[in-house]
């Protein structure tokens, strides 16, 4: 979170910059495929005064040159997204990602405002909610795979199945991953997550975008994921 004058704060969009040093052997032998048509790391952010303030623009960044510090206390490494519907919906919450020594990603956080039942939560490879929740591209794939079950071996880096609200229309999300990280070609930093209007299908369903998308509806909230 940077803040500009104090008066708007954003979270810069670094999709898919790789360049974070952690000091992690990371396989870096396929590049990230995040649709674009050359080597052009570029990223992009949607400045705005936090309480519907007046105060907004867009800027794009081509620099690619200067390394990640994000003021660490410890070794672990951490992220968190702010989630909000756009337009001002009800719906909002935080969730954050701490990455294990085991290699595991820790999410946790609590999501406010959808009725009792399940909604398909996913990371999508762009971090640009320039145009609301619905110009973050696709979800996160950078194996190619088809949409599936967070457990399942075919699934999308950026499938995290669903999340449940309660009847009080609060949702605990504490689960762990084993395939996003916030380091590396499966970086989930600078990109996307979105809450969904409807369930994750997984991919096991006969709709013609179960294996897609799981036929989890539109998208109801977002944020781009930061260094915490
Ligand atoms: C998200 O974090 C902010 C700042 O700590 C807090 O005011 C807000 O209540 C949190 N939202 C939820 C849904 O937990």
């Amino acid at each position: 979170m940077k803040c500009f004058l104090l008066i708007a704060c954003v979270v810069v969009a670094a999709a898919a910059h790789d360049g974070h040093d952690h000091s992690h052997s990371h396989d870096h032998s396929h590049s990230h495929d995040h649709s674009e048509k050359s080597d052009q790391v570029r990223a992009i952010v949607k400045l705005e005064e936090p309480n519907g303030g007046k105060v907004h623009g867009n800027s794009h960044s081509h620099d690619h040159s200067h390394s990640h510090d994000h003021s660490e206390k410890s070794d672990q490494v951490r992220a968190i997204v702010k989630l909000e519907e756009p337009n001002g919906g009800k719906v909002h919450g935080n969730v954050t990602f701490v990455q294990e020594a085991d290699g595991k990603l820790h999410v946790q956080g609590v999501i406010v405002g959808m009725p009792a039942g399940e909604y398909g939560f996913h990371i999508y490879e762009k971090g640009d909610i320039t145009g609301g929740c619905g110009s973050n591209g696709e979800h996160f794939n950078p194996d190619n795979k088809d949409h599936g079950h967070p457990k399942d071996e075919e699934r999308h880096a950026g499938d995290l199945g669903n999340v449940v609200f309660n009847k009080d229309e609060v949702a605990h999300v504490d689960f762990w991953d084993h395939v996003i990280k916030l380091s590396g070609p499966y970086s989930i930093v600078g990109r996307a997550i979105v809450l969904h209007s409807m369930a994750d299908d997984y991919g096991k369903t006969e709709h013609p975008d179960s294996k897609r998308t799981g036929n989890a509806g539109h998208h109801v909230a977002c944020g781009v994921i930061g260094y915490l």
